[in-house]
């Protein structure tokens, strides 16, 4: 069977959505603290929800943020968080097919990016692992975060030409990656 997918602003999720989209989280991820996920995402925030009959079984969620790779400007980018497919339902191609959707809602951005732990997933799905160093950007301060791994981009329509092994900068917004 093929999951149902949609797209929808945070400030449109209803109650029930909300509660139903914190479960699913917190049952893929196996980690509470999704309960204060609507706490961290602004009212514009766009969600990709995939469906099977009325259960919601997918979920991925795009906030605006600005990376800089090395030499370029700013880039609107579209940053990826709470990827979640429902754990009865995983290996099924929800996940991908959350993917997808959401890279064809994107429009609007200069470039995607995520924090992973499952590389090979997003790599199939187009995405490229950054190699160069990375850092977070405080006004004129850069935080470099020499640890941090599975740091992924999305070349998008509008993505200039990437050297993935030049420093990559986001700005301070609360966390960096
Ligand atoms: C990661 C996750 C979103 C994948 O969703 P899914 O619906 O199971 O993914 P799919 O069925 O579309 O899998 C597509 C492919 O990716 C592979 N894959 C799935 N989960 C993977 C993982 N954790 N690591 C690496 N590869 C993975 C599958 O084997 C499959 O490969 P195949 O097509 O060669 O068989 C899901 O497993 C999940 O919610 N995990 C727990 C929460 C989590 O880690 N979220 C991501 C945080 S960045």
């Amino acid at each position: 069977m093929r999951e149902a997918l949609t797209s929808a602003r945070t400030e449109d999720l209803d109650a029930a959505i909300r509660s139903s989209i914190v479960q699913l989280c917190i049952a893929a991820h196996q980690e509470e603290d999704f309960k204060h996920l609507f706490s961290y995402i602004p009212s514009d925030g766009l969600h990709v929800l995939a469906y099977r009959e009325a259960q919601l079984v997918g979920h991925a969620v795009v906030t605006m943020r600005w990376l800089q790779p090395e030499g370029q400007p700013l880039l609107k980018t579209a940053y990826v968080d709470a990827v979640a497919t429902h754990p009865l339902y995983q290996g099924q191609g929800i996940g991908s097919a959350v993917m997808r959707h959401l890279a064809a809602v994107i429009t609007d951005f200069e470039i995607a990016c995520l924090e992973t732990e499952h590389v090979s997933f997003y790599a199939q799905l187009g995405w490229e692992e950054w190699r160069g160093a990375l850092a977070g950007r405080r006004g004129t301060e850069l935080i470099p975060t020499p640890d941090q791994k599975g740091i992924m981009i999305l070349s998008l329509a509008h993505t200039p030409p990437l050297d993935l092994d030049s420093t990559l900068t986001i700005e301070y917004d609360g966390r960096i990656w």
